[in-house]
């Protein structure tokens, strides 16, 4: 049993989960997409949704803020990777320590309030961006956002980005834009920021969904780009105002081509803002070669756009590639589904991951380019019964390393996706190519299963470990406060991430914990089942404090092989006393001699006992988490996933161990009493002429719960 899980299992969970089927269905142009796609929706198997073993969890959620009314998307500031705009400029850079409006750890939310800023435009949506710290510190509790900010010296946790308001119109930096009096944020809907090389960007929706939409860019200042490499845009996107209107004839290779490459042209894929945008994606730098950022936005119309912050917009899939449900599917709640989520993936195929709330599905299009700007080269659909009205997409793990692509609306390679449904409040994690792999429910504090109609949007943090989520409505005992954030474990096939430690629903037995450490500290005898092998009389002796690592070298284990000095292969030892080489043995059952080191033993590697605190925290990573950071990220150098079996048969991800060979804690704990100190136990067999005296597993179980709860001495630095 592992401690700490926030959730339990409404449905049994097998070792293997029958995969539910799926659609992924193709389609070489997307004129043809929404034709073909009713078809391939109505020839959905029907076979396939019996039996169904997915697991399904119910994650507990904390609230982190309430009062945040007509909330929609959520996205968590992330770290600017250095050589980029923020970075690179010190002003900007203060913005991001720590408290301020961008630091790494803040969430920025959508909102649909001035928060007391004055409007500029009244004929325009109202609307904000918030920075809120989700850190549950020492003053704890739930942030009650004041319904006014502007004079907010009160809660440094939540402050005011931006808003429709003066101080934040694009004329601020760009007088003379054709934009210049829209504002950063107006009936904003959701978030994307370009960690790789730029800014936070903001779809919104200032004339709701049926007038132009536009797609911001902003300082840290909140205001729309200062220098802006568009004079007709500045930092403001909108309807058909800032279409593209110079294109470069092909990709430029030097400064002089570069200067005579442009034309006029218009657009190079016709299609504009003229709805409300309601998703935006980072899609990293242009096609062209000239560096500049490129990101896509969703707009009301089911439209694609994609907007090159220089050259401005072009289209990329025409309206209808998704649909909102206005006209076509009614499921009895508003037709506004606030945001359409987008995720992109770029590694190793380029692709956009959109939700399509009107037809219950997720559509990808598949992305090429032609060194000017993108294209798709493919259509496809991924259609789960499950899917009830998904709104929004994020990645299971998001893009974090990579200076091209670095985005929380990226995935990293390999990431799952996790899919938010706002018709039924649950949510899903798909595989790429479309397996459900798991759902989860939300449990409110005092309100129960979040229900139909109050899910907004989603996003996953910078570690993989806890889900954003912004929902509408009161949340139980904050009456008039409208709009919540709200967080919760991130989840999978086998488990949920363990979060900050207000969320742990189940707090370890400290019995165990208190049995286990005091095995841990016991010297073990030969009559107590010590030997006949050995490195020391107990676990405390190489890991002193309890829990450190030993520096004295006669506590280093030795790991033996044979090297075949023809081929230069190494062979394994076969000797009772390899691959480790104990020091220490019994004779005659009792006496302490030296162990003999085997004759074919010719390399030797030292090992040095590590410091156990957090080791339990390697148990805990997803293995899917693990598989995605196994992949090339450009510099040359790659790793390698060691799947194996652990000791209930099931395969997992190795963690521990040499070269990873061991899959959990308990098999860990379990090899280090056969190898350290000669104790056998039922998960590492007894050996030739081991001590009768097994370890229990209740043992075992016992010290892995005590390096679970171990924590670092007060004061001493990891
Ligand atoms: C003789 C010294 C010695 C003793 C006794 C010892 N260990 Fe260790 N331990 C080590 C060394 C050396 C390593 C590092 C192994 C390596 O790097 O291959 C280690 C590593 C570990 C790890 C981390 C493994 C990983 O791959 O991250 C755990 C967990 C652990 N020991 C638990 C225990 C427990 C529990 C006991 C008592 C049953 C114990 N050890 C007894 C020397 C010792």
């Amino acid at each position: 049993m592992r401690t700490g899980r926030a959730v339990a299992p409404t449905d049994s969970v097998g070792t293997y989960q029958a995969r539910r089927c799926f659609v992924l269905s193709g389609f070489s142009s997307r004129r043809t997409l929404s034709k073909a796609a009713a078809i391939f929706f109505s020839l959905l198997p029907t076979w396939a949704f019996a039996g169904d073993q997915t697991p399904n969890w119910r994650l507990n959620a904390r609230i982190v803020a309430v009062g945040l009314p007509d909330v929609a998307g959520v996205r968590e500031v992330g770290r600017f990777h250095v050589g980029g705009p923020i970075p690179g400029n010190p002003e900007f850079l203060m913005a991001t320590r720590e408290g301020r409006v961008l630091d790494p750890l803040r969430v920025l939310v959508a909102v649909g309030s001035n928060f007391g800023a004055p409007a500029d435009d009244p004929a325009l949506e109202v609307g904000a961006i918030l920075s809120i710290d989700p850190r549950a510190g020492k003053s704890g509790g739930t942030i009650i956002v004041p319904q006014d900010l502007t004079g907010n010296g009160g809660d440094a946790r939540v402050q005011l980005y931006t808003a429709q308001s003066e101080r934040f119109l694009n004329r601020r930096y760009n007088a003379r834009a054709r934009t210049a009096r829209l504002a950063a944020a107006s009936g904003p809907r959701y978030i994307s920021i370009n960690n790789a090389f730029g800014r936070p960007w903001i779809a919104n929706a200032p004339n709701g969904l049926a007038g132009e939409g536009s797609v911001t860019v902003i300082d840290p200042d909140g205001a729309p780009l200062a220098n802006a490499p568009s004079r007709e845009a500045g930092g403001v996107f909108a309807g058909r105002h800032t279409d593209r209107e110079q294109a470069p004839k092909a990709q430029p290779s030097g400064w002089l081509s570069k200067l005579l490459n442009y034309q006029a042209s218009g657009q190079l894929t016709s299609g504009g803002m003229q709805t409300g945008a309601l998703g935006t994606a980072f899609l990293g730098p242009s096609p062209d070669g000239s560096g500049f950022a490129v990101f896509a936005a969703v707009t009301a119309d089911g439209g694609v756009v994609q907007i090159h912050v220089q050259d401005g917009v072009d289209g990329l899939a025409g309206p209808g590639t998704v649909s909102t449900g206005q006209g076509t599917v009614s499921k009895g709640i508003g037709d506004d589904p606030g945001v359409i989520g987008v995720a992109f993936k770029w590694n190793p195929d380029r692709a956009l991951y959109i939700v399509d709330p009107g037809r219950d599905r997720l559509v990808l299009l598949e992305l090429e380019d032609d060194r000017r700007h993108f294209t798709v080269a493919r259509t496809r659909t991924i259609s789960l019964p499950q899917f009830d009205r998904p709104v929004d997409v994020a990645a299971a793990i998001p893009e974090i390393a990579n200076p091209q692509f670095s985005s929380h609306t990226t995935l990293a390679g390999g990431s799952d996706l996790f899919v938010a449904n706002r018709g039924d409040g649950s949510l899903l994690r798909l595989s790429q190519d479309g397996r459900l792999l798991a759902r989860a429910t939300i449990e409110i504090p005092g309100l129960g299963r979040l229900g139909p109609d109050r899910l907004r949007a989603i996003a996953t943090s910078a570690d993989a470990q806890r889900i954003w989520i912004t929902i509408g409505g009161e949340a139980p005992g904050f009456p008039g406060r409208e709009g919540a954030l709200i967080e919760i474990p991130t989840f999978g096939e086998h488990g949920t991430a363990t979060t900050t430690q207000e969320t742990q629903g189940i707090p370890a037995d400290a019995d165990l914990v208190a049995r286990g450490k005091q095995v841990f500290q016991t010297d073990f005898t030969p009559q107590t089942g010590l030997g006949p092998l050995f490195n020391a009389a107990s676990c405390v002796a190489c890991h002193p404090g309890p829990g450190g690592a030993s520096i004295d070298e006669n506590h280093f284990a030795r790991r033996i092989t044979h090297m075949d000095p023809g081929s230069g292969r190494t062979l394994p030892i076969d000797h009772p006393n390899s691959p480790v080489a104990r020091r220490h043995a019994l004779r005659d059952g009792v006496a302490i001699a030296s162990a003999a080191m085997p004759g074919q033993a010719n390399v030797v590697s030292l090992r040095m006992p590590l410091a156990l605190y957090g080791i339990a925290g390697i148990d805990e990573i997803p293995d899917s988490v693990i598989e995605a950071q196994a992949i090339s990220k450009g510099d040359g150098i790659k790793g390698r996933a060691h799947h194996v079996v652990d000791a209930q048969g099931a395969s997992r991800v190795g963690r521990y161990g040499w070269k990873a060979d061991i899959a959990t804690l308990e098999d860990m704990v379990a090899n280090a009493f056969a190898n350290e100190l000669g104790i056998t136990s039922a998960t590492v067999s007894r050996e030739a002429g081991a001590q009768p005296i097994e370890q229990s597993s209740a043992q075992i179980e016992a010290v892995a719960s005590y390096l679970r709860a171990l924590r670092l001495p007060d004061g001493a630095k990891p």
